[in-house]
C-alpha cells in the first residue's frame, strides 16, 4: 500500500511531525513518501494520504489546503487522514478550525487530529512578532512526538485493516 505524507509548514515544525509520521508508517511496512504539500503534483499514485498543516490565524497553510481542494475528487476515493499543528492546542484547545474541519468533512477524512506545535519567536518576521506579542501564546517547542507516533500507529493499524479487505 502506497502512502503519501504531505505537510504545509512555514518554519519546519510541522514538516518534522510529518517526517515522524512517515517513519512510523515506513516501519509498519507501507511504501511511504514524505513531501511538502507544495511539491505534490498528483495523488494518483497513492492508496492513502496523510495531510497536515501548521495553523496560522485559524487557517491552514495555503499549499496544504490547496492540495486538498485541488485533488478533492481523487482524495475522496482514497483513505485520508488529516492533522493540524498549532499553539492554540496548548493554550486554548477549543480554537475552531472551521476551514480544516470543512476540508476534512468534504474529503471524507477518517480523522482530523490536532497536535501542539513549536513557536520560535526569534525566527518570526516583524508582522508575526507583532501578532505573537499581542496574543502572547507560549513560546517554545511543545511538540509531543510520542503522541504523534501513537497516532501514526493507529493510522497504520487502520490502513492495514483496509489493505486486508
Ligand atoms: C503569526 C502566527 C499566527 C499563528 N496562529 C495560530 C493559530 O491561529 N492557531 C494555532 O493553533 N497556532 C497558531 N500559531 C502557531 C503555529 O501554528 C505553530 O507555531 C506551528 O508549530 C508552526 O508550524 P511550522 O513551524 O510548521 O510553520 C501561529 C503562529 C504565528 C507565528
Amino acid at each position: 500500500m502506497k502512502v503519501l505524507v504531505a505537510t504545509g509548514s512555514k518554519y519546519g515544525s510541522t514538516r518534522e511531525i510529518g517526517a515522524a509520521i512517515g517513519e512510523v508508517l515506513d516501519e509498519a511496512g507501507f511504501e511511504v513518501e514524505v513531501q511538502d504539500a507544495a511539491d505534490v503534483l498528483s495523488v494518483h499514485y497513492y492508496d492513502a494520504v496523510v495531510v497536515g498543516s501548521a495553523v496560522y490565524g485559524g487557517l491552514w497553510r495555503r499549499d496544504a489546503s490547496e492540495l486538498v481542494r485541488d485533488h478533492m475528487i481523487e482524495l475522496r476515493r482514497r483513505e485520508v487522514y488529516m492533522f493540524s499543528v498549532g499553539m492554540e492546542t496548548v493554550v486554548r484547545p477549543g480554537q475552531k478550525l472551521d476551514e480544516a474541519d470543512g476540508l476534512a468533512r468534504d474529503v471524507g477524512a477518517k480523522t482530523h487530529q490536532r497536535f501542539p506545535g513549536a513557536l520560535e519567536y526569534d525566527h518570526l518576521n516583524v508582522g508575526e512578532k507583532a501578532i505573537i506579542r499581542a496574543l502572547n501564546p507560549p513560546r517554545g517547542d511543545f511538540r509531543d512526538f510520542a503522541a504523534v507516533r501513537n497516532w501514526a500507529d493507529q493510522v497504520a493499524s487502520e490502513l492495514r485493516a483496509v489493505a486486508a479487505v
